[in-house]
């Protein structure tokens, strides 16, 4: 694994953070940027993991507030030198989110490591830091999903399901997805993806 931009992380185990950094943002994400036409201002990453998303909405102007689980991610943040990005290690279920603070909200591949319990809280509060006309950037598994039972404490939604989290906000884009790809080691997946931006109104 190449060492990631800054050096090399020393936390011994790795995780997704350790294996991911240094790449592109999500394809998703640059397309949220794009939905927001030029209006900037704060964003959230949540589980931001490698940085890869935060570092795009720093390139691209935002002030980036970033949190996640794991000491990775706030090991690489430091090695990067960026006044622009906040990051906290912090759990999303506890995570007091500054109300109507962000114009977008990512969680880009968390939601699904939630309990559904835990979605039915989170992601009504994470709603509630969007500014009027803020954009949530998310994406949730699908019940065909390799993973889906076969890892009990990850949420594994039907599109119903979904819909229904984000009921309170307006969809603007809601694609399902089913292809084969790979995990974060690049071993060979089956992957069945909800990808979502929504707006506040
Ligand atoms: C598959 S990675 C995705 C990382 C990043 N969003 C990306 O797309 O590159 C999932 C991330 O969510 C983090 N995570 C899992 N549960 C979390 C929680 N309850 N609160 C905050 N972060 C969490 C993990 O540590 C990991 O970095």
């Amino acid at each position: 694994m190449p060492d990631p931009p800054g050096g090399r992380l020393t936390q011994a185990a790795e995780s997704y953070a350790s294996l991911r950094a240094g790449r592109g943002p999500n394809a998703l994400l640059a397309q949220a940027v794009d939905l927001l036409d030029g209006r900037r201002g704060r964003a959230l990453d949540v589980g931001a993991g490698p940085l890869n998303d935060a570092v795009h909405l720093l390139r691209s102007g935002f002030a980036v507030d970033a949190i996640d689980t794991d000491p990775h991610t706030v090991e690489l943040a430091a090695t990067l030198d960026e006044p622009g990005l906040t990051v906290a290690r912090a759990d999303v279920r506890t995570y007091a989110v500054a109300p109507e603070a962000y114009a977008l909200v990512v969680a880009i591949h968390v939601f699904p490591f939630l309990s559904r319990a835990d979605l039915r809280r989170a992601v009504p509060a994470l709603a509630g830091g969007l500014a009027p006309g803020g954009l949530l950037c998310c994406t949730f598994l699908g019940e065909e999903d390799a993973w889906a039972g076969r890892r009990p404490r990850m949420s594994f939604l039907a599109r119903a399901e979904v819909e229904a989290l984000l009921a309170p906000l307006q969809e603007v884009v809601f694609s399902e997805q089913r292809y084969g790809g790979v995990d974060a080691r690049d071993e060979p997946k089956r992957w069945h993806v909800h990808r979502c931006i929504f707006r506040r109104p």
